[in-house]
């Protein structure tokens, strides 16, 4: 790339934004460069079916020392082979990222990512794990008694407790590392 190509690409993007916030029906796709990265990850909205995340009818969560569950579910928090497309739990969520404030507030409660997908008004914490294997993570539901469940909710419920909501973060989700962290890039700007 030569000196005098940046400036160009800069104005170029300038007047994307601009357009985009002034006449968002006629702008080009906004979220097309997200969507064009390979597959993505978000699974581009697809519906599933709400049983594959909803506990089973006398569910009993594994029960287990919690230190050791912990332990687990910390290892498996990064762990890809989870996963059928290469991705962990860190891979979207470290440091916080990709949650939205409705993870600050006390299980069950409505996430939007599930209801968009699944239809589902609420989720406790192990459904939204199972939730994110799903969609995200392209792969199927952990048997409801595991402990490998069980591990991943108690790191996740850990984690839990130091997240803070942020405001007025990534103001445009295609820039982001990891455009499924906003809820839905092409609603953004109405
Ligand atoms: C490809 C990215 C991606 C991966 C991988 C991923 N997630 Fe998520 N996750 C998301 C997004 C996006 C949201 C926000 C959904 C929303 O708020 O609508 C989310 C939200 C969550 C929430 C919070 C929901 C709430 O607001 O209460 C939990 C808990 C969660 N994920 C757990 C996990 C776990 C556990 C794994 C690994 C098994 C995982 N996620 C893997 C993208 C991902």
């Amino acid at each position: 790339m030569n000196a005098q190509a940046k400036p160009l690409q800069l104005a170029l993007a300038a007047a994307l934004v601009f357009g985009l916030g002034m006449a968002p029906a006629q702008a080009a796709n906004p979220c097309s460069p997200c969507a064009a990265k390979t597959k993505n990850p978000c699974g581009a909205g697809a519906k599933i079916d709400p049983k594959a995340i909803t506990r089973p009818a006398g569910y009993k969560s594994y029960k287990g020392d919690q230190a050791a569950l912990l332990k687990e579910g910390k290892a498996l928090w990064s762990d890809t082979k989870l996963s059928t497309n290469g991705l962990s739990c860190n891979t979207c969520h470290q440091g916080h990222a990709a949650f939205n404030a409705s993870f600050a507030k006390p299980y069950p409660h409505f996430v939007q990512m599930t209801q968009d997908q699944a239809g589902l008004k609420k989720v406790h914490l192990d459904e939204m794990v199972q939730a994110c294997l799903v969609m995200p993570m392209a792969t199927k539901p952990l048997s409801w008694e595991s402990r490998e469940l069980a591990a991943l909710t108690a790191y996740t419920a850990e984690m839990q407790k130091s997240f803070k909501p942020s405001k007025g973060k990534a103001a445009n989700p295609c820039a982001a590392k990891n455009p499924c962290a906003a809820k839905n890039p092409c609603a953004a700007k109405k």
